[in-house]
């Protein structure tokens, strides 16, 4: 009596192959079931708060949910930054968990971001792809080759410089002389602490209220490029403060900032919108670029759009015109 494996040779019997088609069959049915199983799993235990995979955030941008962990070491310590489930647009912190203690952090609370190593950076550049650093350093190389200014030789004030991401990509431009400068002494310990040797010198001073020697020590320092990434309007860097950097550069020295869009239009009431205005209107400052960009992610993963805008200092900027 012929066996099942009994007939000639590479040929099956027909009851064989329709079992191991629908083996084949019943397989992938199984293995797209734990797929979906695992994911709305893995996707339940991160709403009640705990962890999941970071192939899962991957895929969480893909589908444009935003993204929900993070994880790294400092001197041995884990620590894990969990963003919101469903967050909106309008959601701006993030839980950094460590020592089984969680702390809600908001994106612009910088003292804290920076006493935590390489928080910053997983957090903005990595997780929310920040990319302002980067357009701001590209466009103020391009910008000096089109004037025929040499990098070797140039001299950047960074203007709210936190941890000396663009201190460090001018750097690695060829740029000889950063000075960074910022209101936190926690920016600057944080970057001597991360990025010791990129800055030529680290000032912490709020330029709006600054004593005029810090004033007279910036002018001492003949920059000839001011750059203020992502460090303009909402807040941050206020317009006296800018307009108090622009007059201690040197000649007519070039302006790159980023900025969000927002603060650009006419109605917005942002102090920084009318001093820009104020100053291009009143022939102080010649635009020469103005390139909208990707500058990163908010919490929801929608883009949020920035411009690059890169101008020359035509003559010193009044303190009274704001
Ligand atoms: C979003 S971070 C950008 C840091 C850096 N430019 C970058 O692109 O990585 C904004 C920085 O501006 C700084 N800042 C805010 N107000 C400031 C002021 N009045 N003077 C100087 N820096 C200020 C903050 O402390 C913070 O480090």
């Amino acid at each position: 009596m012929p066996t099942k494996s009994g007939g000639s040779a590479g040929i099956q019997p027909i009851n064989d192959r329709l079992d191991s088609a629908l083996l084949r069959i019943a397989g992938i049915v199984l293995l797209d079931a734990v797929a979906a199983l695992l994911d709305t799993t893995v996707r339940g235990v991160a709403a009640g708060g705990a962890f999941i995979l970071d192939t899962q955030l991957q895929r969480s941008y893909g589908d444009r949910r935003p993204a929900k962990m993070i994880e790294d070491t400092v001197d041995g310590t884990p620590w894990t930054v969990e963003l919101p489930e469903g967050a909106s647009s309008r959601d701006e912190s993030f839980v950094l968990v460590r020592d089984g203690h969680r702390e809600l952090i908001h994106l612009h609370d910088y003292a804290r971001i920076y006493a935590v190593p390489g928080l910053y950076e997983r957090v903005v550049q990595d997780l929310l792809q920040c990319r302002s650093p980067t357009v701001a350093v590209d466009g103020a190389v391009a910008a000096t080759a089109e004037l025929g200014r040499a990098m070797a030789t140039l001299r950047v004030l960074d203007l709210g410089a936190g941890v000396g991401l663009v201190g460090e990509l001018l750097r690695a431009a060829g740029v000889s002389a950063v000075v960074g400068l910022d209101n936190l002494a926690e920016a600057r310990d944080a970057c001597m602490r991360d990025r010791p040797g990129v800055y030529e010198d680290y000032l912490v001073a709020d330029l709006e209220v600054a004593a005029p020697a810090v004033i007279d020590q910036l002018a001492e320092g003949q920059f000839e490029v001011l750059a203020c990434v992502g460090a303009l309007g909402g807040g941050h860097v206020p317009p006296g403060a800018l307009i108090r950097a622009l007059n201690a550069l040197t000649g007519e020295a070039l302006l790159v900032m980023t900025v969000h869009e927002r603060w650009l239009d006419p109605d917005s009431v942002d102090p920084f919108s009318f001093a820009f205005r104020a100053m291009t209107a009143g022939g102080y400052l010649e635009l020469l670029q103005a390139s909208s960009f990707t500058h990163r992610l908010d919490m929801s993963g929608d883009p949020i759009t920035f411009r690059l805008l890169i101008g020359r200092r035509t003559a010193p900027v009044p303190v009274d015109l704001i």
